[in-house]
C-alpha cells in the first residue's frame, strides 16, 4: 500500500507555518505523490489548512475529539465540527492524552466510535511504557489497548481504521525502536487485526509507526514490511525534515 506519512503538530504551529509547510511540500514531495500526506495542526489552524491544502493531496487531520456530539461540554470539539473542515483523520488516544488528560481505553473506544460514524478515520495510537517493555509486557499492553479501544466496532468498521504503534519512551526522546523492534510489534497488531477483522480487510489498514522519527532514521524503518507510514511529531514542524522523511516512504 502506498505508506501514509502525518505529521501531529501538537500544540505547536501557526499560520505562517502552515503556508510554509504546504507550499514546501507541494514543491518537494508532492509533484508526483512519494506518500500519501496528512497534517494534524491544533483546532484554531484547522481552517488554515484546510484552505492551503484545496487543489493538492495533503490531508488534514485533527489531534482529539470530544467524545459528546453536543452540548454542554466546555473546551471540547465535536465530530460535525472537524467534518465542517473536511478533516478526514483524527487521533485519539496518544499517549499523551492518555498520561496528561487521564484518558482511558473506555473514552478512547468512544472516540474511535463516533469519528467513525461520522466517517472521520481515527488514527488510534496505543503504544507501551519503558518500565512495560522491560518487564517483557510490552505486547499484552499493546495488544490490551488495541482490543480495547476497538471493542464493539463492527469488523468493516475496523477497517476503516489507522493504527499507530508508539513506544512512550521513544515520544520526543530522540530514542526510536529499532526497526526490527518496531516492525515485530506491527506483526503481532496485524495478527489481531486479521482476527478482528479479516486477512485481507487487515493487511490493508495502515499500521504506522511514531516516536522520533526523522529524516535519518525514516527510510529504514519505513523499508520494513509491517510498517506502513510515520505519525511524526518533532520533525513535523521543520518542513525540509518533514519532506525528508517522506522521501524515506517513497
Ligand atoms: P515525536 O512524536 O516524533 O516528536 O517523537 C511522535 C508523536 O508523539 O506522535
Amino acid at each position: 500500500m502506498t505508506k501514509l506519512v502525518v505529521g501531529n503538530w501538537k500544540m505547536n504551529g501557526s499560520r505562517s507555518l502552515i503556508e510554509q509547510m504546504v507550499e514546501t511540500l507541494k514543491q518537494e514531495v508532492l509533484n508526483p505523490p512519494l506518500a500519501q500526506v496528512a497534517i494534524c495542526p491544533p483546532f484554531p489552524l484547522i481552517p488554515a489548512l484546510e484552505s492551503a491544502v484545496a487543489q493538492s493531496s495533503i490531508g488534514v487531520g485533527a489531534q482529539n475529539v470530544s467524545n459528546h456530539l453536543s452540548g454542554a461540554y466546555t473546551g471540547d470539539v465535536s465530530v460535525s465540527m472537524l467534518k465542517e473542515f473536511n478533516v478526514t483523520y483524527g487521533i485519539v488516544g496518544h499517549s499523551e492524552r492518555r498520561s496528561y488528560f487521564g484518558e482511558t481505553d473506555e473514552l478512547v473506544q468512544q472516540k474511535v466510535k463516533i469519528l467513525l460514524e461520522h466517517g472521520i478515520r481515527p488514527i488510534m495510537c496505543i503504544g507501551e511504557s519503558l518500565e512495560q517493555r522491560e518487564s517483557g509486557e510490552h505486547e499484552a499492553t499493546v495488544l490490551y489497548q488495541l482490543v480495547e479501544g476497538l471493542k464493539d466496532i463492527a469488523a468493516d468498521q475496523i477497517a476503516q481504521c489507522v493504527i499507530a504503534y508508539e513506544p512512550v519512551w521513544a515520544i520526543g526522546t530522540g530514542k526510536t525502536a529499532t526497526p526490527e523492534q518496531a516492525n515485530q510489534m506491527h506483526q503481532v497488531i496485524r495478527t489481531k487485526l486479521i482476527e478482528l477483522t479479516s486477512e485481507e480487510s487487515a493487511k490493508a489498514i495502515p499500521i504506522l509507526y511514531g516516536g522520533s522519527v526523522k529524516g535519518s532514521n525514516a527510510a529504514e524503518l519505513l523499508n520494513q514490511s509491517d510498517i506502513d507510514g510515520a505519525l511524526v511529531g518533532g520533525a513535523s514542524l521543520k518542513p525540509d525534515d518533514f519532506c525528508q522523511i517522506i522521501r524515506g516512504a517513497s
